[in-house]
């Protein structure tokens, strides 16, 4: 059983001996190695099945720190930075020889962000080097968003879990680039295009055509499938079948209750965007379902972000499979 606690000095210790420690971040928990030393980071990699195309992002605790391993630091990353740090916001910057290209995948960038979580500034402040984290999940599986999801996910090679309880905003930071200072939007999250907006103007987003890395088909997924729609269109589909249901506002009358979770029962966007991850865990482990059913959100705000992680975690079915 991996060892977990609060105890900040045994955490930097490991780190500092180049072992593998989960830390507990605002959004989710990460899997957090030097993100200087090229055998931390490798083990990172290894231990989550994770391709080495998809780079990990860099975690420290102060925008001075930050700038020793960046070539620039344009004027709206700043900006961002200043009004949106600690949070959960990620940013992209030009990298510096410093930092390993196993941590960035062979691409000249780096993506850094400050969390929002005391325990782990705390920690960052004590360590002489920033911490690559990815979701402490196996690849392609969903991001755990309490200590009881990274033992469903691992069960040695960590050595040691920061505990900080339950993460309080339940999804990935917002990735954002800029290109001549032009802002680019690569990954949704938990801060929203509006706030960001409101900040520094209108922000484009990545699509299919400029590709990014980490736009994998597969992804947040539970083990189980998931089908995202109508729900009275998919139970009529499924209903030989022993379904799940994630809801986000209301239980329905023609699916056995235990076998529902609410995201929000007074539809609060920010409620559903923390139980999100914890209510798919919770229906995967369900002894007695085949499959899950849910539908998308309002899409506006956190919304937006929500419907993206269910397009992602969804099943990518044959057409002809269903009808
Ligand atoms: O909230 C979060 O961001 C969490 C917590 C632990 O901080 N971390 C997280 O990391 O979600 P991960 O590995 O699950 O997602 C990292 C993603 C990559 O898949 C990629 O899309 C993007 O960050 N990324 C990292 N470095 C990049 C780079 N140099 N250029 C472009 N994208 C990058
Ligand atoms: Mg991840």
């Amino acid at each position: 059983m991996i060892k977990k606690g609060k105890n900040i000095n045994y955490a930097s210790q490991k780190l500092k001996e180049n072992g593998l420690v989960a830390i507990p971040t605002e959004t989710v928990y990460g899997l957090a190695g030097n993100a200087l030393n090229s055998d931390s980071v490798n083990k990172i990699f290894e231990l989550k099945k994770r391709p080495k195309n998809d780079p990990l992002i860099c975690h420290t605790n102060s925008i001075e720190k930050i700038i020793k391993f960046v070539k620039n630091m344009p004027d709206k990353a700043e900006i961002l930075a200043k009004k949106f740090w600690p949070g959960p916001l990620t940013i992209i910057f030009e990298k510096n020889k410093i930092i390993p290209d196993i941590t960035t995948s062979n691409l000249n960038k780096v993506a850094f962000r400050i969390p929002n979580k005391s325990i782990t500034l705390k920690l960052l402040e004590k360590l002489p080097f920033p911490l690559a984290a990815p979701s402490a999940n196996l690849f392609s599986y969903i991001s755990p968003t309490k200590v009881s999801h990274i033992y469903k996910n691992f069960s040695n090679n960590i050595d040691y879990i920061l505990d900080g309880g339950d993460c309080s905003m339940g999804i990935e930071s917002t990735i954002i680039s800029f290109d001549n200072d032009e802002p680019l939007i690569h990954r949704l999250g938990s801060l929203t295009t509006e706030d960001i907006e409101k900040v520094i103007g209108k922000v484009e987003f990545m699509n299919s055509k400029n590709k990014f890395p980490g736009s994998f088909h597969k992804h947040y997924a539970p083990i189980k499938k998931l089908y995202v729609g109508d729900i009275d269109k998919l139970y009529d589909k499924f209903k030989t079948k022993r379904i799940g249901l994630l809801s986000f506002n209301k239980k329905y009358d023609f699916i056995s209750k235990k076998n529902q979770i609410i995201l929000s029962r007074n539809s609060c966007l920010k409620e559903a965007t923390r139980n999100l991850y914890s209510a798919l865990y919770e229906l995967d482990n369900m002894k007695d379902i085949d499959l899950i059913i849910t539908s998308f959100v309002d899409n506006e705000s956190l919304g937006k972000s929500i419907n993206d992680r269910l397009i992602k975690s969804s099943y990518k079915y044959d057409k002809t499979e269903i009808h």
